[in-house]
């Protein structure tokens, strides 16, 4: 370890005594889960209301599938939106919604309740029961949240699909999960256009069976191709039905949300999440872990939907809490980079939950945007998608956060539902940089390939070695998949595998060290190596395609292919490259782009035909070649070092 990490590792900032003395985690949480872990976690289930109590804690009987709260039967949505009314909080703000163009309004829960009761009304007309599944394809926008409470209302099981994912991405979704209803809008705006959303969930939907309606919200007032018979508008359906519905209590283990992600192969895996645990998780660690109070601090996660974060920390979490928070549908630099600092200011935001990958891009903006603002208001900040580097640590507490805001760097994953690793605000002394702890009632470990634990300094893998209530419950459709994928590693000792690398320092702070599988991690965006180069590949010009991702310094990492031309392809240069990057895009994604791809004549391999990544990453990054001995023709390199100038 180089001497600067070492200076990193010994700075230390406690909480400030004022913080202490208000904070919503007392040293008694951690003491309490200490003592009866399970009894802990009933108490965190008593946060919500609950139809029918539980009869058992955990059923770890048929592992690595978790039951939680056995018998257990409560409503998400009711939880999220009707007690808040109920307790007599409805006009408070749930949501101050902030569109890029300037417009905005604000929902109370009574108008929240209002909303979902009549969505949730119009999909029950629509013929939609219990189980089936729901398409959501939509930005930012207030619908997109009330869809997800309606869903949960009726115990639809959503699958959120980015916006800004490709027609074949949501096809492919939709295909997986047979969902009969999808969800969108006419289109997005994105810097000052109106950029078309539904003509993409029309060419996903054309061939697939299982969609029965497509409801659209008019968004941005573009023309539309309309199908009869299968769309719906939002404003003749939805705005027209009754306020009035009575939500039915389901089974904690009921599905609540299929959520996709990349894995090391290429068909991305249906992440499934069930009801109580999930909710107890979401709602616990939003409480403590942000210092949430309720009717006082104004919230905002600056995530999309579209993503984990954006279902527990802007959906379920802060809702089931009754938070008061800020959503904003563009970007950050929509019209200009002063955006976020003005919605900051405007709202009077108290906690501000975000990304590295934009902390950095705020520091290369520079400190006189956010010091044209007053950021007062902020008391606490957050950071999750991968590891927060120190310097972007600093800068985020010195320049956002007034040099006093605690910053929780949050360690969490599609998989576990919500958070896990963190520090606690008017607790944990933080290090920049480090994820410091498991939460209360959270246990990880960090071991060896021999599932022996690590002291301080040594590096590991990750692994969790206890249930968790908001764990995922499988892999929509290939429950073989989920057992290999995370059980397998550890089967003996029945941990769940996380794919990450981590170490502890000599103080027992525990530094996540970011994945070691073919997972990139692209501005908190988890894209597999295998998902971007089999899109390459499906170009007729690639015979055979290499990614890697290579360390980049405001994105994390930038994505770098290296592509051999099937025989007889003209290299047109630039024109191909362009095309090709096109090709990603389409099939997956604009954010799993390549930044750089070179056309190679050949790819290093192993003598089994293993393609060797790590060197390729090596020749990405402008390194020194690490060992070739195992390679078949160390020459390679010259040839591909001479492409990649
Ligand atoms: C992967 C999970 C959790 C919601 C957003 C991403 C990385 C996430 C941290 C952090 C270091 C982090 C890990 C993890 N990651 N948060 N605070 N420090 N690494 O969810 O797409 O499921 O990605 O993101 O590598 O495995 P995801």
């Amino acid at each position: 370890m180089t001497s600067a990490a070492q200076d990193h590792e010994q700075q230390v900032y406690p909480p400030s005594p004022e913080f202490v003395a208000t904070a919503n985690a007392g040293p008694e949480l951690q003491a309490a889960a200490d003592a009866d872990r399970l009894g802990f976690w009933e108490t965190q289930a008593r946060r919500l209301d609950w139809a029918t109590p539980w009869t058992e804690v955990l059923d770890w009987s048929e592992a690595p599938v978790a039951k939680w709260f056995v018998g257990g039967q409560l409503n998400v949505a009711y939880n999220c939106v009707d007690r808040h009314v109920l307790a007599g909080n409805g006009d408070r703000v749930a949501i101050h919604f902030e569109g890029e163009p300037g417009d905005s309004r604000s929902l109370t829960y009574n108008d929240l309740l209002a909303e979902v009761s009549k969505a949730a009304n119009t999909f029950t007309d629509l013929g939609l029961v219990a189980g089936d599944r729901v398409a959501i394809y939509m930005p930012m926008i207030p619908e997109a949240i009330v869809t997800m409470l309606a869903c949960a209302r009726l115990g639809l099981t959503h699958s959120v699909v980015f916006g800004g994912f490709s027609s074949h991405a949501l096809r492919s979704r939709i295909d997986d999960a047979q969902a009969k209803l999808v969800v969108t809008v006419d289109g997005q705006w994105r810097r000052g256009q109106a950029a078309p959303l539904k003509p993409a969930a029309d060419e996903a939907v054309s061939e697939a069976a299982s969609v029965q309606h497509v409801l659209v919200v008019k968004r941005t007032g573009i023309d539309v191709d309309w199908t009869d018979g299968r769309d719906l508008w939002w404003h003749e359906t939805v705005d027209k039905a009754s306020a009035e519905h009575t939500a039915q209590p389901f089974d904690a283990e009921h599905p609540l949300f299929i959520l996709y992600t990349s894995g090391t192969t290429g068909k991305p895996k249906g992440i499934v999440h069930t009801s109580g645990g999930y909710l107890t998780q979401t709602s616990y660690t939003h409480h403590y872990v942000f210092d949430h109070k309720p009717g006082q601090d104004v919230y905002w996660c600056t995530a999309d939907i579209g993503w984990v974060t954006g279902h527990s920390y802007i959906v379920y979490g802060p809702l089931s809490n009754g938070a008061t928070q800020v959503v904003y549908e563009g970007t950050p630099n929509s019209p200009n980079e002063h955006r976020h600092f003005e919605i900051i200011e405007k709202y009077g935001v108290s906690i501000y939950y975000t990304a590295p990958t934009l902390i950095r891009t705020f520091m290369k903006w520079g400190r006189q945007i956010p010091d044209a603002h007053d950021l007062s208001s902020i008391r606490l900040l957050g950071s999750v998608g991968e590891p927060i580097n120190p310097e972007a640590w600093r800068w985020f507490r010195e320049v956002i956060g007034s040099g006093t805001a605690p910053i929780v760097d949050t360690w969490w994953q599609t998989e576990t539902g919500a958070i896990m690793i963190s520090p606690l605000p008017g607790i944990t002394a933080t290090k920049p940089g480090s994820a410091m702890a498991p939460l209360p009632g959270i246990s990880a470990k960090i071991v060896d390939d021999n599932a022996a634990p690590l002291g301080a300094g040594g590096n590991g893998y990750l692994v969790l070695d206890q249930p968790w209530p908001s764990m995922l419950r499988g892999i929509w459709g290939d429950m073989d998949r989920y057992k290999d994928t995370y059980w397998s590693r550890y089967a003996e000792e029945g941990w769940y595998f996380a794919g990450d690398g981590a170490r502890y320092d000599e103080d027992g702070a525990l530094w996540v060290l970011g994945r070691v599988d073919d997972v990139m991690n692209v501005s908190g965006h988890r894209i597999s190596t295998s998902e971007v180069e089999s899109a390459l590949v499906g170009h007729p010009a690639v015979a055979e395609a290499a990614v890697v991702g290579a360390a980049d310094e405001t994105t994390g990492q930038g994505i770098v292919a290296f592509v051999i031309l099937r025989e007889g392809v003209e290299n047109t240069g630039d024109a191909l490259i362009a095309e090709l990057r096109n090709q990603v895009s389409t099939e997956i994604s604009p954010i799993a782009k390549p930044r750089q791809i070179s056309v190679v004549p050949e790819l290093p391999k192993t003598r089994s035909g293993k393609i060797m990544r790590r060197l390729l990453r090596d020749v990405a990054e402008g390194r020194e070649l690490g060992d070739t001995s195992t390679l078949v023709d160390p020459k390679v390199f010259e040839a591909i070092r001479s492409q990649n100038k």
